[in-house]
């Protein structure tokens, strides 16, 4: 072999070690940043129902889809975080078909924590709560907007009628960061609370669902690294005239909660 050929098969090897090193670091690139999930944020209002038309919880739904809240979110939060929304009718009837589309396992390949964030209206109730419980006892003093009105019914067959569930979420370590968030206009208005008890309609009928699914969601084993559920009670426009500004930012408080932890 001659000088010139040997030179050439060098610089062939150079050439080729080149591309597979680019590659291999190209590969490790594109593994890791695919690698890391993100978190998904669950968020659900209601429409209207009884006497109630302008629902606020569906305002506030609305206002978060049109990028009003984003203002109040960390940067980069939509960067580690998804956001679905959805207004839900009151009814048995919606709760258990928003339940029935949402597949855990499908979820787990994609999102490391999956957080649902519920609101309902407590029109008379002077403030905003966060509930701890809810009951598995479907009583209804009124029809749903499907006309079912169920009495002691159980919402988790293998549970006994009134069993609680509570949330997950670190509820009074929110109530004092919400209180002291300089942006909302209450408490000089109305106040954040933690609630016991998630009342005797839909919202407990949701609630109790959606504590049920992550709780055994959870059991099910599907690797997130945590899959948890709140409902906050939101007051009536004649206790807060400002409540979905104020609803909405204690929506992102909660969120910014998540993302720091
Ligand atoms: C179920 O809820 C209704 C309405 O609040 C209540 O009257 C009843 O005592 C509850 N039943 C149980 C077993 O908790």
């Amino acid at each position: 072999m001659n000088n010139q050929a040997v030179d050439q098969k060098k610089s062939i090897f150079t050439v080729l070690i080149g591309i597979i090193s680019i590659g291999l670091i190209l590969w490790i690139v594109i593994a890791f940043t695919t690698n890391r999930k993100k978190n998904l944020i669950y968020l659900t209002g209601f429409s209207e129902f009884a006497s109630t038309t302008n629902n606020p919880t569906q305002n506030i739904v609305k206002k978060f889809e049109s990028g009003y809240f984003d203002q109040y979110l960390p940067n980069g939060f939509g960067k580690t975080y998804d956001l679905q929304s959805c207004v839900l009718e009151v009814s048995i009837d919606a709760v258990e078909e928003y339940f029935d589309q949402i597949d855990l396992k499908d979820l787990s390949k994609k999102y490391a924590n999956v957080h649902f964030i519920h609101m309902g209206l407590y029109d008379s109730y002077p403030a905003f709560r966060l509930e701890y419980y809810a009951h598995n006892n479907a009583t209804f003093s009124v029809p749903d907007q499907k006309g079912n009105q169920p009495y002691e019914q159980l919402i988790e067959t293998s549970k006994p009628l009134g069993f609680a569930r509570s949330t997950d979420f670190p509820v009074f370590d929110m109530q004092s960061s919400i209180r002291s968030d300089p942006q909302l206009s209450i408490p000089s208005t109305v106040d954040v609370v933690v609630g016991t008890d998630a009342g005797t309609f839909v919202c407990n009928y949701l609630y109790y669902s959606s504590l049920m699914f992550t709780q055994t969601g959870n059991d099910l084993s599907y690797e997130f690294d945590s899959i948890s559920s709140l409902f906050m009670h939101v007051p009536g426009y004649t206790l807060d005239e400002n409540v979905e500004d104020d609803g909405g930012i204690i929506v992102c408080d909660v969120m910014k909660d998540l993302f720091s932890s």
